[in-house]
């Protein structure tokens, strides 16, 4: 959907909004760099996402102030509007302790609750302590957003009584512009209890949350010590959106299993103590149409350019070019894949001197000793395959674990032969998305585990399941030794999926549903 056609629906169908989304991550902190401050973005998938949505609809984005100057320059209520051109909306902050950051993001979300909806086998670490600062923590969050809601009200009715008594028009005519309807949009597995604090201010209000990641099924679920609490939290939003309908079925499931609510398989809603919450899928995706020309701008030719005479990263010449980036994360199947590529090698060696892997990473909660043990663990691998196939001149793989610019990441996606795209379980996976659509010369193909909630949009890539090594490396070599021709069919089919589901149909298609319930 074009961004136009986004903005003109909203208005059309409905109407005069208040959006406030309440996310963990902002999608830009503030950082002193010496005495300077500059803005820095952040690169998970979510707040790219969303960042075109909020611009476009001028809404406020409820987020935690992570960035050390976040506060330097924010008004007192934590504010700061970020404009583009003619488009802004404003972040408000809130700013958290240690004791805050380490119980609710490293411990409960990324030590619970994300091992917990991943099934990769790495155990939840439980600790009711750090729950109880999990509950405070989305307390706050709600707090913020009524903060919000009431300042709202009050500008209306100051705007309102001013044009009543200020002559400007008659009273027919202030009366007649109704106060905006406020729509609660939360984000992810940090806020599964701030819908409950929002209802029990105003039950009114329209909440709704997104997660972002799956959803495990009852079995899974039912050995979490709270899992009463949070489902009870997420059962005060009016809509939930998962990423695909089997997340939303798991949900059910696990309501009826948990808390013998009444589910309803035929319209996909649970009601429970009174309340009914519609479950429904939203895939995810990314602004598309923004990709593909950026991809194909002078901006980024100019970087492949770059690239092709001196490449600092790749540092060698190859024939075939393997790329894929992720945040370092054990749940996107880095090593898995490193292990691959060992055995591609091993069972081809003919490509030896020729082929080239690189991994792009951004370092990711390091804090947390999987994460802290998995750096480790790629570290090793990444040398022990370059020691096994190196030569003085060729080394097989290269890791580069620093964040880049995104024309950077768009030029190695348009240079390379192949992107591997493998977690072991994933939501969606937005860099799969990415890649096809910055695939503008057809010179690539995407080899994508089945396991990513995307591989049931681009089915047309070659679809792996990363824990089986042996064919996991035969699917590499496969996606090599493609023809042009087929990979221009599969690639030009999976762009126009994506271009049918973009970002701005996501959002739409969730704030209509959760307007029209
Ligand atoms: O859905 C998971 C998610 O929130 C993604 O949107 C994002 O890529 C990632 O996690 C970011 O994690 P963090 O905010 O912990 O860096």
């Amino acid at each position: 959907m074009e961004k136009k056609r986004f903005n003109d629906l909203i208005k059309e169908k409905l109407g005069n909004i208040n959006l406030i989304v309440a996310s963990n991550r902002e999608p830009v902190s503030h950082e002193y760099f010496g005495k300077k401050i500059k803005a820095v973005k952040s690169v998970g998938g979510l707040t790219i996402a969303l960042e075109p949505i909020m611009k476009n609809l001028n809404g406020t984005w409820v987020v935690y102030g992570g960035g050390n100057a976040d506060k330097a320059v924010s008004d007192e209520k934590g504010r700061i509007k970020l404009s583009e051109g003619e488009e802004s909306y404003t972040l408000k902050r809130i700013f958290l302790n240690k004791t805050d950051i380490n119980d609710y993001y490293y411990g409960y979300a990324n030590s619970v609750l994300w091992p917990l909806c991943h099934i990769v086998y790495v155990k939840p670490v439980f600790n009711s302590t750090q729950f109880l600062t999990y509950d405070d923590v989305n307390k706050k969050f709600a707090d913020s957003i009524i903060e919000e809601i009431k300042e709202s009200k009050n500008n209306y009715e100051s705007g309102h009584l001013s044009n009543i008594s200020g002559g400007g028009g008659s009273d027919e005519a202030a009366s007649s512009t109704s106060p905006p309807e406020n729509v609660i949009w939360l984000q992810d597995y940090h806020l599964a209890r701030c819908a409950k604090y929002i209802k029990e201010y105003d039950e009114n209000i329209k909440v709704s949350i997104f997660w972002h990641i799956p959803w495990p099924n009852p079995e899974i679920f039912s050995i979490c010590p709270e899992k009463h609490e949070l489902l009870e939290g997420l059962l005060a939003n009016d809509l939930i959106g998962f990423q695909i309908i089997y997340h939303c079925q798991n949900f059910l499931r696990t309501c009826e299993w948990e808390l013998e609510a009444q589910v309803n398989w035929s319209d996909y809603s649970v009601t429970y103590k009174g309340h009914k919450t519609w479950v429904k899928p939203f895939p995810i995706s990314v602004d598309a149409d923004y990709l593909h020309h950026f991809a194909l701008s002078r901006e980024t030719d100019k970087i492949i350019d770059k690239i092709k005479k001196n490449d600092e990263i790749i540092g060698q010449t190859y024939e075939y070019l393997a790329v894929s980036t992720d945040r370092l994360d054990y749940t996107k199947g880095i090593v898995e894949k490193l292990k691959a590529i060992d055995k591609m090698l091993e069972n081809h060696q003919e490509l030896i001197g020729k082929f080239v892997f690189v991994q792009f990473g951004v370092p990711s909660r390091v804090h947390i000793n999987a994460y802290k043990k998995l750096n480790e663990e790629i570290a090793e691998l990444i040398s022990d395959i370059n020691w096994k196939y190196g030569t003085p001149e060729w080394h097989p793989v290269a890791g580069y674990f620093k964040q880049l610019e995104l024309g950077v990441y768009l030029a190695y996606y348009r240079l390379c032969d192949i992107m591997i795209v493998s977690p072991l379980h994933d939501g969606m996976n937005l860099v799969s998305k990415e890649y096809i659509m910055s695939d503008t010369d057809y010179k690539g193909m995407l080899i994508l585990s089945k396991f990513a909630g995307s591989s049931k949009e681009l089915y047309d890539s070659l679809l792996v399941n990363p824990f089986n090594t042996e064919c996991f490396a035969e699917k590499i070599y496969e996606a090599l030794m493609m023809d042009k021709e087929e990979k221009e069919t599969r690639i030009t089919k999976m762009q126009n999926i994506i271009m049918e589901n973009d970002i701005y149909d996501w959002a739409y298609n969730f704030l209509a549903a959760l307007y029209f319930i």
